[in-house]
């Protein structure tokens, strides 16, 4: 299917060097990167995009394929003149990473996968993502802004912050992504062939991606490592900001230092 026409992503940036773009997961914002910043501005050039339907960018109806959300990006780093990035996606923002090194691999020299998975849903699931769509369009987005925050994290000291940031999801956004993830490929069978550097981060405590998940995703990628955060869950970058940090700004260095002059 053709991806749908793009939006214009609303987005931050902080620092200098190398282009650096974080994606962030469902039902969340760009926000949740900032505590991870410190480590990575005097490096890299990051760029914090809002996906379609979250944050302050735009909230089309309808189904958001995850290449339509990553025509997005392509069409952001077009705007700002970028040709080329080291991408990383939380979550959802992994599924989009991933469907952008699958149909842009030129303009990304490396990747990294934080808290997600390479798999599609499995008919169980995808049969609860329909569920939660028809429950949000009857009942409103509480449906899922309430249920999930036990799973994201279970640092309780981070629920006034996830709270807002959630308090920010529509209707439309919630149900766009939901199908969209619903339908996403199973991208094990080509993640074989990516060739850049590739960071996989996971929390040992994550509940919502169990731990085959980026295990396997380490055995498929050819030029990766795996930095499991034990103490973390779904939101490694707010709970272990640090580490994470680090483990991005490993990224940026390991791909700087292959990237030809
Ligand atoms: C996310 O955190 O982006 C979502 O929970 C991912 C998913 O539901 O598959």
């Amino acid at each position: 299917m053709m991806p749908d026409s793009t939006v214009r992503l609303s987005y931050e940036r902080h620092g200098n060097g190398f282009p650096l773009i974080l994606l962030h997961g469902y039902p969340l914002n760009r926000t949740i990167w900032r505590e991870a910043l410190p480590f990575l501005e005097d490096i890299a050039d990051v760029i914090l995009p809002d996906l379609r339907g979250h944050g302050e960018s735009p909230v089309p109806a309808g189904e958001y394929l995850m290449d339509t959300m990553a025509a997005d990006v392509i069409a952001l780093m077009d705007e700002l003149k970028i040709p080329q990035a080291i991408l990383a996606g939380h979550s959802m923002g992994g599924y989009v990473a991933l469907s952008l090194l699958k149909m842009y691999p030129t303009r990304f020299l490396g990747l990294g996968l934080v808290a997600t998975q390479a798999a599609a849903d499995s008919p169980e699931r995808r049969q609860g993502r329909m569920e939660t769509v028809e429950q949000v369009k009857k009942n409103g987005t509480s449906v899922v802004t309430d249920a999930m925050i036990s799973k994201l994290t279970s640092k309780v000291e981070l629920y006034p912050q996830l709270e807002r940031i959630m308090a920010g999801a529509s209707v439309d956004g919630l149900v766009g992504s939901l199908l969209g993830m619903a339908g996403r490929e199973d991208a094990r069978a080509w993640i074989t062939q990516i060739t850049v550097p590739t960071l996989i981060a996971s929390g040992g405590k994550d509940a919502i991606n169990p731990r085959e998940r980026p295990e396997e995703m380490a055995t498929l990628i050819p030029k990766s490592w795996w930095v499991e955060l034990p103490e973390a869950g779904h939101m490694p970058m707010m709970e272990e900001p640090q580490a994470t940090g680090l483990a991005l700004r490993s990224l940026v260095i390991s791909t700087l230092a292959k990237k030809p002059l």
